[in-house]
C-alpha cells in the first residue's frame, strides 16, 4: 500500500483535487489522506465547494487563514511538517499556483519526501504575480511533473528538468468541469438563488459573466474603478453577473465604489439589466449561470481554460497567461486593462461575431486517472 498526501488550500485548488481522490478511490494499493490548509475559509469560498464537488472532509485542517504571504506560507509549513511526520507519506501531491501549494512543497522535500506537481510548468514570465513565483519555486522542487498544455512541458524542459519526469496528461480541472456539468442537469445540485437568477436571466437573450480578484486589477483604485465603470456601463444594456470575491468587495469599499452601484446591488433600475453583484458563488451555481452566457469576463487562470473547454468566449483582463494554449487554439482574448478593447469585444461578442476554437488535446476528462497510473509506476 502507497500512501499520498493531497494538499489543497485555496478555491482554485478543490476543483483539481476532487478528481484526483475519485480516481485513487480506484486503486485499493493507494490511500490518499487529505490535507485542507485553511488558506481559504469563508463558507462560500471552501465548504460550498466541497460540498458541491463531492470532495472527502479532509482528514487534517491546518486552519490558517488570512495573513501576509510569509505568514499565510510560514504558518502552512508549521502545520504540514507535522502531519508529514506523523503520515510518513511515499508523495506528497500538490495542484496549481497558490501559497499553499509552494509552502506544502518546501516542507515535503525538506523531509526528502517525493513531490508531484499538477499543473506544472505553466509560466506568464510575470515576477510581480504571486501566483508565478509560487510556479517557479514549485517547479523547481518537484520529482515528477503533470502538465495541461505543450508550453508547460517546454518550459520545464527549457528549464532543465529531465523529459523523462514530465508527463502530458491533459487537465484535471477539466475532468472536473465534466463532471461537474452531469451533474447539474439534475435541478437539485444547484441552489434555489441560482435556479432563480437564470430565471430572471431567460427573459433576456444575453447577458455577461464577470470575475474578477488580481491584486493587479482589484488592489489599485485606478484600474479597479476603470474596470467597474466600463462593466457597469456595459451592463446597462446587457445584464452582467458579477460574483464578487472577498478581496473584490474588501477593496470596493475601501475605495468607496459602491456609490456606482444601487442599494439592491444592481446598477440599473430595469428588471432585468445591470450589474448583479452577488457573494462568491458555489461552483455548480456558477457553472450553471456561466455556461450559457455570451461572453465571460475573468481575471481568473482556471476560468480561462473551462471557458476554451466549452467553447464560450472569454475575455482576460491580464496583459499575460500563463495559459496560452486557451488564446492559441481556445476562445480567450486578452484585452489587458484596455477598456476600449474590452468594450469592442464584448460588442462583438454579443453580436455574434465572437472566438471560435477547439478544445486542446487531451482536455477529455481522464487526466485523474492517468496521472494515477504514472504516479504508481513513479512509486
Ligand atoms: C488566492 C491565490 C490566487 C487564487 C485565488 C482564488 C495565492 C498567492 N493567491 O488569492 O492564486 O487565484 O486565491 O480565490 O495563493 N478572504 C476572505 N475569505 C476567504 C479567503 C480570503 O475574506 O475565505 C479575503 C481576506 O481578506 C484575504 C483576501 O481575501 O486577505 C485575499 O485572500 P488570499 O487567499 O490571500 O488571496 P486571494 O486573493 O484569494
Amino acid at each position: 500500500m502507497k500512501k499520498l498526501v493531497l494538499v489543497a488550500g485555496a478555491r482554485p485548488n478543490f476543483m483539481k483535487i476532487a478528481p484526483i481522490l475519485r480516481a485513487t478511490d480506484n486503486h485499493e494499493d493507494l490511500q490518499a489522506i487529505l490535507v485542507h490548509t485553511g488558506q481559504h475559509y469563508d463558507e462560500n469560498m471552501s465548504e460550498a465547494f466541497f460540498s458541491d464537488l463531492g470532495i472527502k472532509k479532509p482528514d487534517y485542517h491546518l486552519e490558517v487563514g488570512s495573513g501576509t504571504h510569509a505568514v499565510q506560507t510560514a504558518k502552512i509549513m508549521v502545520g504540514f511538517e507535522e502531519v508529514c511526520l506523523r503520515e510518513k507519506p511515499d508523495m506528497v501531491v500538490v495542484v496549481g499556483d497558490v501559497n499553499s501549494t509552494i509552502a506544502a512543497g518546501l516542507v515535503a522535500k525538506k523531509l526528502s519526501v517525493k513531490l508531484a506537481h499538477i499543473e506544472a510548468g505553466l509560466r506568464s514570465r510575470d515576477r510581480r504575480m504571486p501566483e508565478e513565483i509560487n510556479r517557479l519555486a514549485t517547479d523547481a522542487i518537484s520529482d515528477i511533473f503533470f502538465t495541461t498544455e505543450d508550453s508547460g512541458t517546454q518550459n520545464l524542459l527549457a528549464e532543465g528538468h529531465p523529459q523523462e519526469s514530465i508527463f502530458f496528461v491533459g487537465h484535471v480541472m477539466i475532468d472536473n468541469l465534466f463532471y461537474q456539468l452531469r451533474k447539474i442537469n439534475d435541478k437539485n445540485a444547484v441552489t434555489p438563488f441560482a435556479r432563480s437568477l437564470k430565471e430572471r436571466l431567460s427573459k433576456v437573450e444575453k447577458y455577461l459573466c464577470m470575475t474578477l480578484h488580481r491584486p493587479s486589477n482589484v488592489d489599485d483604485k485606478v484600474v479597479l474603478t476603470e474596470i467597474l465603470k466600463t462593466v457597469n456601463d456595459v451592463a446597462m444594456e446587457v445584464p452582467v453577473v458579477f460574483p464578487c470575491h472577498p478581496r473584490t468587495r474588501h477593496r470596493i469599499e475601501e475605495f468607496g465604489l459602491e456609490k456606482l452601484f444601487s442599494e439592491n446591488g444592481t446598477s440599473s433600475t430595469s428588471d432585468q439589466c445591470g450589474l448583479i453583484i452577488t457573494d462568491p458563488l458555489s461552483y455548480n451555481d456558477f457553472l450553471y449561470i456561466w455556461k450559457g452566457c455570451s461572453v465571460v469576463l475573468t481575471d481568473s487562470g482556471g476560468l480561462q481554460e473551462e471557458t476554451t473547454a466549452l467553447g464560450v468566449p472569454c475575455l482576460t483582463l491580464r496583459m499575460n497567461t500563463e495559459r496560452p494554449i486557451t488564446v492559441e487554439v481556445g476562445t480567450n482574448i486578452l484585452v489587458g486593462n484596455d477598456m476600449k478593447k474590452l468594450r469592442l469585444e464584448i460588442a462583438k461578442a454579443i453580436d455574434g461575431n465572437r472566438k471560435h476554437g477547439y478544445v486542446p488535446d487531451l482536455w477529455d476528462g481522464s487526466a485523474s486517472e492517468r496521472i494515477v497510473r504514472h504516479i504508481l509506476r513513479h512509486l
